[in-house]
Parts: C-alpha cells; structure tokens; sequence
C-alpha cells in the first residue's frame, strides 16, 4: 500500500482523498488588476482531477502588498466571482482549492506598486541587488494589513475555496517581520524571537476566527515557511523550531515548510544528524500535519517523504507533467515528461506571461 494514496484529514473536518498536493506557484497569468484569467483557469484545470489538493500561486491582499504583475489578487471584492471560478475548476473530480494569501513587504518595487514605496517591519532594504528601502508600517497600518489578512480569507470563502494557506515563506511580509534582517523594530512588533512573532501570532488569530466565526464547514487554515534565511542576521534553523513549535499549539490545521529539495539538512552544525524535514517532524510530534516539498518528482521521493511529513507538495513536475499522480499509481513513472519544450507549452496551458517567467525559474526543465 503506497502512502501517498491514503486520505488524510484536518482538524475543520476536510479530507483530502490522497497525500499529493500541488505546491503553490505563481505563473503570472492574471490580469492587471489581480482578476482571474481563462488561460489561469485552464492551467489549473488540467492539474486538477486526480491529487488531493492544489494550492494557488500566491495572492496579494491588499495593493501595496502585490509582488509582481500578472500575480491573483484577493483585495477587492470584485475578485470574487472570477475566483470563485477558479475554485469550482480546481474541484473537479474532488481536488480541494486552496488559495496561498500574502502581502509582498519589500519584495517588490515601486513600478509593480505604480510609483508608490513598498512598506514592511522596518526601513531595511532585501539583500536582492534590486530591492528598494522600504517604508516602515505604523502600528495602526499594521492593523490594517492584519484586517486584510481576514478581509482576503473571507472573500475566499466566498468564493468556495476549500482553504487558505498562509504565505509565511520565502522572504515576504510575513517572514519581514520574523525575520531579524527585516524587522529592527522597538515596539510590540519587534525587539526579541517571540516579539517578531508577535504579527505572524496576530494573523494567525484573525485569519482562523473569520473561518471559526462564519457558517463555512471544513474550511481549513494552513501556514507556509521558510526554516533558514542565508543573510546575517537572519532566520536559523533554531528559530523555526522555535516557531513550529508555537504554531503547532494554534487552531491552523497545517504547516507548510518551504523548501528547494525535501532531503536537505539544516545549515547550522549542530544539526546535520537529520533533514530539516525530519527534525521539524520531531519537534512537531503529531499535534498538526505537515507538509514537505522540494524535488519530490518520483514516488520514491514522495514515500521516501511521506515516512516523515503527512503529505508531499509537488511543484516543477506538475508544470511538465499535469497527469504525474495518474501515471504513477499506474506503474507508468517511465512515462512522467520531466522536462517542457516550447512545443508543449501550449498543450501545458503555460501562456506567454507565465513562459518568460518560467524560463527564469526553471533553465533546467526547459527543452
Ligand atoms: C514558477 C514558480 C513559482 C512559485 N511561486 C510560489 C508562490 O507563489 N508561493 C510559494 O509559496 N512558493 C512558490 N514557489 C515555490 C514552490 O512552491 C516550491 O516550494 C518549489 O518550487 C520547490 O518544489 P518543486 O521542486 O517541487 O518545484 C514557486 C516555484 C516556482 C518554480
């Protein structure tokens, strides 16, 4: 009996019918405006069907919290009905939607936010050679964007979604103000470890009361995050052990860590016994599921996973082969198309936006 194919259920009561889930990835297909595309729509459709769950490219939730052009947008109630569509194409045949929520912080720059400065914890630019120096929020605009954090799960209930996930990952908003590269802030907000957790703890809260507040059923609140930053001062591994454990104790019903490639270890050296996957599933100790991502394109790599998280996030080989579950519950793994060719592009509802944006992320899957 093969792991992957077993359900799995949250704590608000969703079951997912198996332990494959798409990772959340942006493919820069929406129009200006955050509203959803048909080409967004097709793309999702044909992962959809045979995993348990697909979890959007992330969407910003308010507007000087968008990343990039052609990003979802879940600000404005007018997003709804398009996303509502985006979330009936997803569950065909029983795959869940959930929608990834987020608020860029100082990842993105004044042309994305037409002329305005992007804002985060504090007045710190990204190491990025582009990034700009941000504007430091105010508490009571940090208030605002922790109103909009529930402002976007409502809307996404809404519009039918079966969750959201939490984008704490991969240096945005959320991880600015975790993160002591980001937030060098004196008041509620920063100063010590559990200070800096001060707004992810505050989101958490909100998002999950909106969900327990409203007539919705099965609705589920999920968390992603990244476990080491490499600038200094930065995330160590110490402080996500320090964060799952604090998370696991919330009402989120999973934590999502972001990785490149499921087998890596930590970075600091009293850490190199097990991989961050494994030590992150020990310190959690069964209060909450976990899920694990990165290079999981065999189903060798997803039981191999699966001994330790609960369920596997697929991302790149869904891109190049939308039918991979099908295929490997068939014995047919010889016939996974693990790289994309212009010429099946098309085919793979990868639109132009999303192509030049690919051929950045993925050289290596590229024919
Ligand atoms: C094109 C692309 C877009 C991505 N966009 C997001 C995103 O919107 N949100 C997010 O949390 N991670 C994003 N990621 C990271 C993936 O979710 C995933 O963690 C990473 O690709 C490793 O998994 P994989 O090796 O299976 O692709 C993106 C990755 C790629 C390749």
């Amino acid at each position: 009996m093969m792991k992957m194919t077993e359900p799995i259920t949250f704590r608000r009561g969703l079951t997912l019918k198996n332990r494959i889930v798409m990772a959340p990835m942006t493919v820069k297909m929406s129009f200006y405006d955050g509203i959803v595309t048909d080409d967004e729509i097709a793309y999702y459709q044909m992962r959809a069907g045979a995993i348990g769950a697909i979890i959007t490219g992330a969407a910003n939730v308010q507007p000087n919290g968008k990343g990039w052009e052609g990003e979802l947008g879940v600000d404005d109630d007018k997003q709804i009905p398009r996303l509502a569509k985006l979330a009936s194409a997803i569950q065909t045949n029983g795959t869940k939607a959930i929608l990834q929520i987020f608020h860029a912080g100082r990842m993105t720059d004044s042309s994305v936010l037409r002329g305005k400065t992007p804002v985060s914890a504090s007045a710190v630019p990204t190491h990025k050679e582009w990034g700009e120096v941000p504007r430091e929020m105010s508490h009571e605009e940090i208030l605002a964007v922790i109103d909009n954090y529930a402002k976007a799960t409502r809307r996404a209930i809404q519009a039918g979604f079966d969750g959201v996930e939490l984008h704490g990952a991969n240096l945005y908003l959320i991880q600015q103000f975790f993160s002591p590269h980001s937030n060098i802030r004196e008041d509620m907000w920063g100063g010590s470890l559990e200070k800096r957790y001060t707004f992810i703890d505050q989101v958490v809260s909100a998002v999950t009361k909106v969900v327990d507040d409203s007539e919705v059923e099965n609705f589920i609140v999920g968390f992603r995050f990244s476990p080491e930053e490499f600038t200094e001062p930065g995330i160590r591994f110490t402080d996500a052990l320090y964060l799952v454990d604090q998370l696991a104790d919330t009402s989120l019903d999973y934590l999502h860590v972001s990785l490149r490639d499921y087998q890596k270890k930590p970075e600091l050296p009293a850490y190199q016994e097990k991989t961050i996957v494994e030590y992150l599933a020990e310190k959690i100790a069964g209060r909450i599921p976990l899920i694990g991502v990165g290079e999981v394109t065999t189903q060798e790599d997803a039981e191999k996973l699966l001994t330790t998280a609960d369920i596997a996030a697929l991302g790149k080989i869904l891109l190049s082969e939308p039918n991979w579950y099908n295929k490997v519950i068939h014995q047919q793994e010889d016939l996974i198309r693990h790289k994309i060719s212009s010429y099946d592009r098309e085919e793979l509802h990868i639109s132009n936006g999303a192509w030049g944006f690919l051929i950045d992320r993925m050289a290596d899957r590229i024919d």
